[in-house]
C-alpha cells in the first residue's frame, strides 16, 4: 500500500516539472529567448507579405470610363488625390487612366511624382521625376530615350484605358462624342464606342 502510494505522486509529477522546467529554459536562458523572438518576428513577416499584399491589392473602386483629351494643367488634379482616387498619367502624348496602379502611382506610392503629370520625360532617362513645364514636346531627348518613351507607351496602352491626348498649347480637344475615335484607341470595345 505504502509503495503504491509513494510512486503516484512522482509518476504525475514528472511530466509537469519537465514542462515548467522547458518553459522555465525557454523563459529565462537569453539564447533560446532570442531565437523565440527571432521565429516570431519571421511568422508575422510571413503572415504580413501574405495577408498584406491581399490587401495592398485590393481593387481600385470601379470609376466611369473617361475620354478626354486635357492640357497639362487639367491633367494635374488627377494625381489620387481627389475623392473618387483616380489617377492619370501621361506618356509619349498620351493620357492613360491608370488608376487601378494606384499603389504606384497614387499618393505615397514609389512612382507618385508621375501621378496627374507627363511621365514621358522621367521614364525615357530612368529618373521619378517630372517636369513642371507647360508641355514637354521632348524634343531634345536622344534616339535611345525616344525608343525608350515608346516602349513605355506600349507598356502603358497594354495595361491601362486610354484617355485621350495630352494636348499642345493651343492645340483643341477632339469631340469624342463624334465617335471619332482614332485607329490608336484600344482601350473601349466596339460596342462602347456605339453608346458613347
Ligand atoms: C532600384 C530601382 C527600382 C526598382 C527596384 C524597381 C522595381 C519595380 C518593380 C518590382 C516593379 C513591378 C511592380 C509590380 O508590377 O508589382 C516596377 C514597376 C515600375 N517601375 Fe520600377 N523600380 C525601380 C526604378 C524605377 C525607376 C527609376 C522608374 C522610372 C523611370 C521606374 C518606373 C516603374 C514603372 C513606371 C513601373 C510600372 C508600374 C505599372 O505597372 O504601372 N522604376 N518597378
Amino acid at each position: 500500500m505504502s509503495s503504491q502510494s509513494d510512486s503516484k505522486p512522482v509518476e504525475s509529477e514528472t511530466p509537469a516539472t519537465n514542462s515548467n522546467n522547458i518553459l522555465y529554459e525557454i523563459i529565462y536562458s537569453p539564447v533560446n529567448l532570442i531565437l523565440t523572438l527571432v521565429i516570431v518576428v519571421l511568422i508575422y513577416k510571413i503572415i504580413k507579405s501574405k495577408f498584406g499584399k491581399i490587401i495592398e491589392e485590393a481593387p481600385a473602386p470601379e470609376l466611369p470610363k473617361i475620354r478626354k483629351d486635357m492640357t497639362v494643367a487639367e491633367l494635374r488634379k488627377y494625381d489620387g488625390s481627389q475623392e473618387d482616387g483616380r489617377v492619370l498619367v501621361a506618356v509619349n502624348g498620351w493620357i492613360f487612366d491608370v488608376t487601378r496602379g494606384r499603389r504606384f502611382y497614387g499618393p505615397g506610392g514609389p512612382y507618385a511624382a508621375f501621378g496627374g503629370k507627363d511621365a514621358s520625360r522621367g521614364l525615357a532617362t530612368f529618373s521619378v521625376t517630372s517636369s513642371d513645364k507647360e508641355y514637354d514636346d521632348l524634343s531634345d531627348l536622344n534616339s535611345m530615350e525616344m525608343e525608350s518613351v515608346k516602349e513605355w507607351e506600349a507598356q502603358f496602352r497594354e495595361k491601362y484605358d486610354l484617355v485621350g491626348k495630352l494636348l499642345k498649347p493651343s492645340e483643341e480637344p477632339t469631340n469624342y462624342s463624334d465617335e471619332d475615335l482614332e485607329d490608336t484607341d484600344t482601350s473601349t470595345s466596339p460596342d462602347e464606342k456605339k453608346a458613347q
